[in-house]
C-alpha cells in the first residue's frame, strides 16, 4: 500500500453519494452531539483538533461552536470539503476543512493536541499509515479517539441505531 493510492476502499464518496450522505446524517444531530461530548471529556478548552475525515463536517462545526477549541478537518472528498465549507459559513464558525489523504497528511510534527476519527476508519486503504499519521501529527500528550461502526452490534440490533460505536483511543506519550 502506498501514499499515492485512492485513500479508501471501494467506492469513493464523493458527487451525489456525499450530497446524499450529508443530508442523511444531517437528520442525526444526537450523534454529534454525543461526540462533541466524548470529545470534551478528553481534552480542555483552547485545545487545537483535527478531524480526520469529517464527511460534511457536521462533528468539527459542532466542536467549533462550542468556542473552545480551534478545528481542522481533512477529507479526501473534495465534495464533502465544499459541503463542509458552506455548513461552516452558514452556521457562522470557522473550520478549516481541507482535502487530504489520513496517510498523507499535510500538516507539522506535532501540530494538535486532539485528533478524532469518526465512522471513516474502516474505509481506509491504509489504516496503519493513518495511525502512524495521527501520531505524528499529535503534540506530546496529545490524544486520538477513534470511533467506528461495530459489525457486530449491526447485526445483532435488527432494525437498531445503525450507528452503534466502538472506540479505540491513542496517547501520544511525552518524548
Ligand atoms: C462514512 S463517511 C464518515 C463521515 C463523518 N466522519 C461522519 O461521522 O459522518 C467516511 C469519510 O471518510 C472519508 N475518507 C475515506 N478515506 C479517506 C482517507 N484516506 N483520508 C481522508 N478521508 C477519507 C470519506 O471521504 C468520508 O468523508
Amino acid at each position: 500500500m502506498t501514499k499515492t493510492d485512492k485513500g479508501y476502499k471501494g467506492v469513493g464518496m464523493k458527487g451525489p453519494i456525499a450530497r446524499w450522505y450529508a443530508t442523511s446524517t444531517g437528520r442525526s444531530p444526537d450523534r454529534f452531539a454525543e461526540q462533541v461530548v466524548q470529545v470534551r471529556e478528553r481534552t480542555g478548552p483552547g485545545s487545537e483538533i483535527l478531524e480526520v475525515a469529517p464527511g460534511p463536517g457536521y462533528l468539527s462545526i459542532a466542536l467549533a461552536r462550542t468556542g473552545d477549541y480551534t478545528v481542522t478537518g481533512l477529507d479526501i472528498s473534495e465534495t464533502f470539503v465544499e459541503i463542509a465549507r458552506t455548513k461552516a459559513a452558514e452556521a457562522g464558525v470557522e473550520v478549516d476543512f481541507l482535502v487530504g489523504n489520513a496517510s498523507a497528511m499535510p500538516f507539522e510534527d506535532e501540530s494538535f493536541d486532539f485528533v478524532v476519527c469518526c465512522a471513516a476508519f474502516k474505509n481506509f486503504s491504509d489504516p496503519v499509515g493513518a495511525l502512524q499519521e495521527m501520531h505524528r501529527v499529535l503534540r506530546p500528550g496529545g490524544r486520538a479517539l477513534i470511533n467506528d461502526l461495530r459489525r457486530p452490534s449491526l447485526a445483532a440490533v435488527p432494525g437498531g441505531r445503525p450507528a452503534e460505536m466502538t472506540a479505540a483511543e491513542l496517547s501520544r506519550t511525552e518524548r
